[in-house]
């Protein structure tokens, strides 16, 4: 398959199939390389995170936000393999058309870039093909904006095959607007942009009929995705255990909390995103229940709203979950804010049909980094929320107590008269259920039985058996 290359000066002579983003991007070639067999590994990508900052006030709320918005910046470079050597944030007091920041600013910015040999900087802000371009240039190493990084993250962890389509399409129409956008006169003259890496005005042409091309078929394939979910999900609910997905703001400590709940051997952070999949792992609660523990991507805040439809899909494990827990950094300044983010997006996939509307019911509030308010018992917890520190471990046995009360009550009692010779079935029953009765008689065995709904319907369809699952 022929691919779009960046920066390729020998750009194939036929149009390509397919447009490969992540390739436009840049990131592919780290990734490949990271994954690659028998190549020499090379050192990791050396990165920048810069953020220009807009608000005038530079101490007090609007200093600790900024903070806390570089160091959210710096962790999701991270999250994808990046190694930050150089962070920085840059009042911006006007937005320049050509290169976003001013030009003492792009100066020290690229001193600093230099001195630590960075080859990707991150401008955490939204970049014009122009602006991408030109800082390209002045500073001689890769540029890539908010949406692109974050398209890299989300692309990296979708997991179905709704996910990718819906990342894959948020990545065409961010190229789409880009490449509409930027297509200027003067563009013109020059014979070529950066993003593409310096195309004529055919090859321009082309690619834009290609994504046009390319985002129709997927909205095609995504509907027919779509039309076919429930089936999908269905069968992957044959998890045999109850599933507890963890949701929450990016530098929450979700990872952390899901390394201390399974005793996962995993890095907390820099290699959430690297490792094949991570996400899902056993563990056992204090009733001797076992459940699957499911990561999720995090919140990002200011999502750009094209990556909205894009976020969610990644959050489809989120729908087959029997309990939520909202992981929140009860620390940070934002708190509050993150808080009613995530709600709102949950809410939005019940109104999608994605999620049950139900879900309040089955979600735990976690209030996490307890440790550094003071402990425990310094955090102000209201309407069942319970206070963690993942780090030290204070408050994780509370927790864990919630999570086996919250499946416990998303449980239906059922009876059922099974035949002494079904032994299988018998011991499905045993197995995904909690047997609260039992009475042998000769020719049945009546078991009173607390199955999860799922369970339950699945042990009623005609056709089980008990054998395969
Ligand atoms: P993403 O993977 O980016 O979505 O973030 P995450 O929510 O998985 O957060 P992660 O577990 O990577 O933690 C983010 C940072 O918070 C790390 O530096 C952790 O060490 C720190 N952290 C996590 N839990 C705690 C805690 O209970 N107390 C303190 N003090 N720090 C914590």
């Amino acid at each position: 398959m022929t691919r779009h290359r960046v920066n390729d000066n020998d750009r194939p002579a036929e149009a390509p199939e397919i447009i490969d983003t992540e390739a436009l991007l840049g990131l592919k070639d780290r990734k490949k390389a990271g994954k690659g067999q028998g190549a020499t590994p090379p050192g990791p990508t050396r990165a920048a995170v810069i953020l220009p900052w807009e608000r005038a006030e530079t101490t007090g709320d609007h200093a600790r936000l900024a903070e806390a918005r570089l160091e959210e910046a710096v962790g999701l470079a991270a999250s994808i393999g990046l190694v930050v050597v150089h962070s920085a944030i840059v009042p911006l007091r006007a937005r320049r058309p050509s290169t976003l920041l001013g030009s003492g600013q792009l100066e020290t910015q690229g001193e600093a870039l230099e001195a630590n040999e960075v080859e990707v900087a991150i401008l955490d802000a939204t970049l014009s093909p122009v602006q991408q371009r030109n800082l390209e240039r002045a500073w001689g190493c890769k540029v890539i904006d908010r949406t692109g990084l974050i398209l890299d993250i989300f692309g990296e962890r979708a997991a179905t095959r709704e996910g990718t389509l819906q990342v894959e399409l948020a990545h065409l129409e961010y190229q789409r607007s880009r490449l509409v956008r930027s297509w200027t006169h003067l563009e013109r003259q020059r014979g070529g942009f950066g993003f593409l890496g310096g195309p004529g005005e055919t090859q321009i042409e082309a690619d834009r009929r290609l994504i046009l091309d390319r985002i129709v078929r997927l909205k095609k394939e995504l509907e027919q995705v779509r039309r076919t979910r429930g089936l999908h999900r269905s069968a992957r609910r044959r998890v045999p255990f109850p599933v507890v997905a963890l949701v929450g703001y990016t530098n929450a400590g979700k990872s952390t909390l899901f390394n201390a709940l399974t005793g996962a051997e995993v890095a907390a952070r820099d290699q959430l995103f690297a490792t094949l999949d991570p996400t899902m792992r056993g563990l056992r609660l204090p009733s001797g229940r076992r459940a699957i523990l499911s990561d999720t991507v995090g919140f990002i805040s200011e999502l750009p709203t094209e990556l909205v439809a894009a976020f969610r899909a990644t959050l489809e494990e989120v729908s087959e979950a029997d309990v939520i827990l909202h992981v929140r950094d009860a620390a940070h300044p934002d708190s509050a804010a993150q808080r009613a983010d995530v709600i709102a997006v949950l809410d939005g996939m019940v109104r999608d049909g994605t999620l049950d509307e139900d879900w309040p019911l089955r979600s735990i509030e976690v209030l996490n980094k307890a440790d550094l308010l003071g402990g425990v018992s310094e955090v102000e917890t209201r309407g069942g929320s319970i206070a963690v520190s993942a780090i030290t471990g204070e408050g994780l046995r509370a927790l864990q107590d919630a999570m086996d009360r919250r499946i416990a009550a998303g449980m239906e009692t059922a009876g059922y008269d099974i035949p002494p010779a079904d032994g299988a079935r018998l011991a499905w029953l045993y197995a995904h259920g909690e047997v609260i009765g039992r009475q042998d008689k000769d020719e049945t065995i009546h078991v009173t039985v607390r199955l999860l709904p799922a369970d339950r319907a699945r042990f009623e369809r005609p056709d089980f058996s008990g054998k395969d699952h």
